[in-house]
């Protein structure tokens, strides 16, 4: 069974890796670090299977939103299930937080994981033009408004 837990600094190393397989423009290191020790909205989780850190991601909260900061699954790992696990477990922290919303942004090319976000019911709500650098590639805002139960979910 895969262990899920909060993020801790002995993280690092292994979720900076995923950060670069996974994304154009990764998350530092330090940036990461910053988020867990003095962001005190900020809440991210790890996965572990068989001691291998498979995925994570994280939110912020703001009032009664969450905004899902970052979300990857190890390259090696992807397609068996870590997404979902780590959304739900986000949507459900979220909500025990206090969250009825949660929002994110994804580039519009991210087949995987706008099929992902959808499946859990996130819908578009808003394009942001050009927002990444590398590519001037669109960015799509989705949210799920609102959270559903998700203890009736698992
Ligand atoms: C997006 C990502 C997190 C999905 O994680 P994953 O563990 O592979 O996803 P899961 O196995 O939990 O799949 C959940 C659902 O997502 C969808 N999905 C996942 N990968 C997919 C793919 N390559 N193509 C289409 N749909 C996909 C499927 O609908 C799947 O449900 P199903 O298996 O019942 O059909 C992973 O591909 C990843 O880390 N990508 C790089 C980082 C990234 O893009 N993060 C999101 C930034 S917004």
């Amino acid at each position: 069974m895969p262990e899920i837990r909060r993020m801790e600094e002995s993280d690092l190393d292994e979720v900076a890796a995923i950060e670069r397989a996974s994304f154009p423009l990764p998350w530092s290191r330090n940036l990461f670090l910053r988020d867990l020790k003095e962001n005190k909205i900020a809440f991210f989780l790890a996965v572990r299977d068989r001691g291998e850190l498979v995925a994570y991601g994280g939110f912020w909260l703001l009032q009664e939103e969450i905004n899902i900061v970052n979300v990857a699954v190890h390259p090696d790992h992807r397609k068996k299930g870590f997404g979902r696990l780590v959304l739900d477990a986000l949507l459900k922290e979220g909500q025990k937080q206090g969250a009825t919303i949660a929002t994110l942004e994804v580039r519009e090319s991210n087949k995987a994981a706008r099929t992902l976000y959808e499946r859990l019911g996130f819908i578009q709500i808003a394009i942001r033009k050009k927002y990444y650098s590398d590519n001037r590639e669109d960015a799509l805002v989705m949210w799920l408004n609102p959270i559903p139960n998700m203890k009736e979910l698992n």
